[in-house]
């Protein structure tokens, strides 16, 4: 059979992690007659818990799994991935510095992104969750030295895709697979833009079918603000739902969309739709062969550009912030 790829989640012990895991052996995301090794990074107060997450690997018995090893060694975690999952992230907690934050996320992507460039295979596939996850991206491609090309590098924002979708659908009173072309751009965060002016029901534009007054303030202001309905609702952030969205994002990434568009923050550097090429932003992609192309001459409206611009803005002001953070680390 194939030779085993490595899969590396960081932040392996967490929640998201425990649902991802299964999903990333069931054969769906790289392939029924695709072996996985699993890397799988926690820091040392998780290490107890991991073992018990590798005792249920070892009981899901499925055929793909390959093995795993456990580790606060990113030198062991990352030694010759395929594709990284980075899980593990310093979200900001309740009476905390949006700066001190960002220093202990700094800190964090830094020295992965140098072990990752150091230690893991040049084609790597690299997808960051923990948040805030497009800065955290951009961390993580600036301590990769250029080892790494910056298309091997993405954020999540298919979960955010994935939510927007789900509400048109329901709205319009669809099957999901009834509604194509919503998309997010920007930032996963509260300044995302999730877009339907290229969106369609059925075929038909999903302007004209659903109320647009709704489709221009209260389905926005919902997607923007599923993540914290959920934490307000679970007292935990999304982990099932993110799970499934990781999946999706990996499976079209490396599998292909057959020409259908989703949502993934990226770093690009053609200037697309007037996006600078320092910061990960949420396009439109399709995917091919392991490789992402965004949809390229949308017509963007006034009321879709000032949303754009400002999570652009949003994500150039994190940039900056944590561009004053960086220590430069040693690769080698
Ligand atoms: P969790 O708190 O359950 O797990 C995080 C794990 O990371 C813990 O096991 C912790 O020990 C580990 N960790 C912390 N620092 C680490 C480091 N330096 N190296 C390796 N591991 C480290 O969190 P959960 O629920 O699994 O969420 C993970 C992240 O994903 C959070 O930052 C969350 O905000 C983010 N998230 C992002 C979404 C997106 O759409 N982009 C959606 C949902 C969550």
């Amino acid at each position: 059979g194939k030779a085993p790829i490595k899969v590396v989640l960081t932040g392996a012990a967490g929640q998201i992690a425990y649902s991802l895991l299964p999903k990333l052996l069931d054969g769906s995301v790289f392939g029924a007659d695709q072996p996985v090794f699993l890397g799988l990074l926690d820091i040392q107060p998780s290490m107890t818990m991991l073992g018990g997450v590798i005792m249920e690997l070892e009981d899901l018995a499925y055929p793909c799994y390959a093995g795993s090893v456990g580790t606060t060694d990113p030198a062991v975690a990352f030694k010759d991935a395929d594709v990284c999952v980075f899980l593990g992230a310093f979200p900001r907690k309740e009476g905390m510095e949006r700066k001190d934050v960002m220093g202990m996320n700094v800190k964090i992507f830094n020295e992965q992104g140098a072990a990752v460039a150091a230690h893991a295979k040049p084609t790597v596939k690299c997808l960051v969750v923990g948040n805030p996850a497009n800065t955290n991206a951009a961390i993580l491609l600036s301590a990769m030295g250029g080892k790494i090309p910056a298309k091997n590098v993405t954020a999540l924002t298919r979960l955010d895709h994935n939510r927007a979708t789900s509400q048109l659908a329901m709205k319009a009173g669809v099957a999901m697979t009834d509604v194509a072309g919503v998309f997010i751009w920007g930032n996963h965060s509260s300044t995302q833009y999730p877009d339907v002016r290229h969106a369609t029901v059925k075929g038909t534009p999903a302007l004209s079918v659903v109320d647009a007054a709704w489709l221009e303030g209260e389905f926005i202001t919902k997607v923007q603000k599923r993540g914290a309905a959920i934490i307000e609702a679970r007292k935990l952030s999304s982990a099932m739902s993110a799970a499934v969205a990781i999946a999706d994002h990996l499976r079209d990434w490396i599998k292909g969309t057959n020409g259908r568009a989703v949502s993934m923050a990226i770093f690009q550097s053609e200037g697309a739709y007037g996006v600078d090429s320092d910061i990960c932003y949420s396009f439109p992609v399709t995917c091919d062969q392991g490789e992402w192309t965004i949809v390229m001459g949308l017509p963007i409206d006034a009321f879709s550009k000032t949303r754009m611009d400002a999570t652009h803005k949003e994500l150039k002001e994190e940039r900056a912030l944590a561009e004053e953070l960086i220590k430069p680390v040693a690769i080698n």
